[in-house]
């Protein structure tokens, strides 16, 4: 890193880049109790009333501190590592969020935390919260198996996300279901509920109570792994897949949700951003014939890739399990069981993004 100052104009070198500072840029971060509440770090002022005009008139690096002085007269000082750490895209953007670990079947080591009481503000719980990010997901072990305990520990970490099937639900048979998780049979890979607004809920937790039967092995995919291996090995498929939008919707005698999205999602920058797949709910516009020739070939293929053992792990969830999972980026399904043989019981609630990404970098900020 290098800092140089000439001609009214600040230059920092870093990470093989020059960043020339715009000095309303530099003044609007000015730090200070005449410019930042001291506890709430926010603005005390308007920036956009800064004189556009305004320059920089000196500058000079003192160890880690860069001195500025504008030519209105107002100085200060500014720690040059946080600077720095907004001209690393890639950090100013992610954070301490960890980079993605993609996966398939061949993964060794599950992602695991073991439960502690009142965990939340734990180094534990930053752990645990890391494996999520990188892995999109984590079994908490030992986890007491009460009736709603579920819930007493998802809302340690974050407001439940509360939808039109209630706080929570409980996945065991029951008689006149109004989804097919409900019955005994084989759910394949799928993501929950691409029909919500404004987005399918981020993150499920599914909490084993009881599991007594001898099938019902939960099954999960790392949709964003089958996704590069898509744009890296069928291009035209992946191409479909990542701009064909489809319509999804879910009915019952009280409500009829809809949002719409494609079955790979993709951020500005190329990068993934969610997939959906719950093909029970989902319907493509008449497109011309070809487009639709090519998205049913490029599903077909995804499909197989979800099911294939290449990518789905299958694994028994013990009593006092909770499987906490990315529903953006992992697919979940179980196989079949027999409900005679005793009961299979598990709990389930959803939680947002902001939850656990706020717990993580405020937890960073303590454990980094
Ligand atoms: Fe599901």
């Amino acid at each position: 890193m290098e800092v140089q100052f000439q001609n009214n104009s600040l230059l920092v070198s870093h990470q093989n880049k020059t960043f020339q500072l715009h000095p309303i840029w530099l003044r609007e971060r000015l730090p200070g109790e005449d410019f930042f509440d001291i506890d709430t770090n926010q603005r005390l002022y308007e920036p956009s009333s800064i004189n556009l005009d305004l320059q920089i008139s000196h500058a000079e690096l003192l160890d880690a501190l860069l001195k500025v002085e504008f030519n209105d007269g107002i100085k200060g000082t500014f720690n040059i590592d946080e600077l720095l750490r907004e001209m690393d895209s890639d950090k100013n953007k992610r954070g301490p969020l960890p980079e993605r670990i993609l996966w398939n079947s061949e993964l060794q080591n599950f992602p695991e935390a073991q439960f502690e009481e009142e965990m939340v503000e734990k180094e534990s719980m930053y752990h645990l919260l890391m494996n999520f990010y990188k892995y999109g997901f984590v079994i908490i072990k030992n986890v007491p198996t009460e009736d709603k305990y579920l819930l007493k520990f998802v809302s340690s970490i974050g407001p439940v996300k509360v939808t039109n099937f209630g706080e929570y639900f409980d996945v065991k048979s029951k008689p006149n279901p109004n989804d097919l998780a409900y019955k005994p049979i084989a759910l394949p890979p799928h993501t929950d509920n691409p029909y919500r607004k404004p987005a399918a809920p981020g993150i499920q937790f599914l909490h084993c109570l009881k599991n007594e039967v001898s099938g019902g092995f939960s099954t999960l995919v790392d949709g964003f792994a089958v996704a590069e291996y898509l744009r890296n090995k069928h291009t035209e498929a992946f191409e479909s897949l990542t701009t064909t939008n489809l319509r999804y919707q879910f009915q019952d005698k009280d409500i009829v949700l809809e949002n719409w999205g494609e079955l790979i999602e993709l951020d500005k920058e190329g990068d993934y951003k969610q997939v959906r797949y719950s093909t029970r709910v989902d319907y493509v516009p008449p497109l011309e014939p070809e487009k639709l020739k090519n998205f049913y070939q490029a599903r077909k293929l995804l499909s197989e890739l979800y099911c294939s053992a290449e990518f789905e792990l299958k694994f028994k969830l013990q009593p006092g399990d909770i499987m906490m999972f990315d529903n953006h980026r992992l697919l979940h399904g179980r196989t079949a069981y027999d409900a005679n043989e005793g009961m299979r019981h598990l709990q389930g609630c959803y939680l947002e993004f902001d939850a656990t990404d706020g717990k993580l970098r405020h937890l960073a900020r303590k454990f980094q």
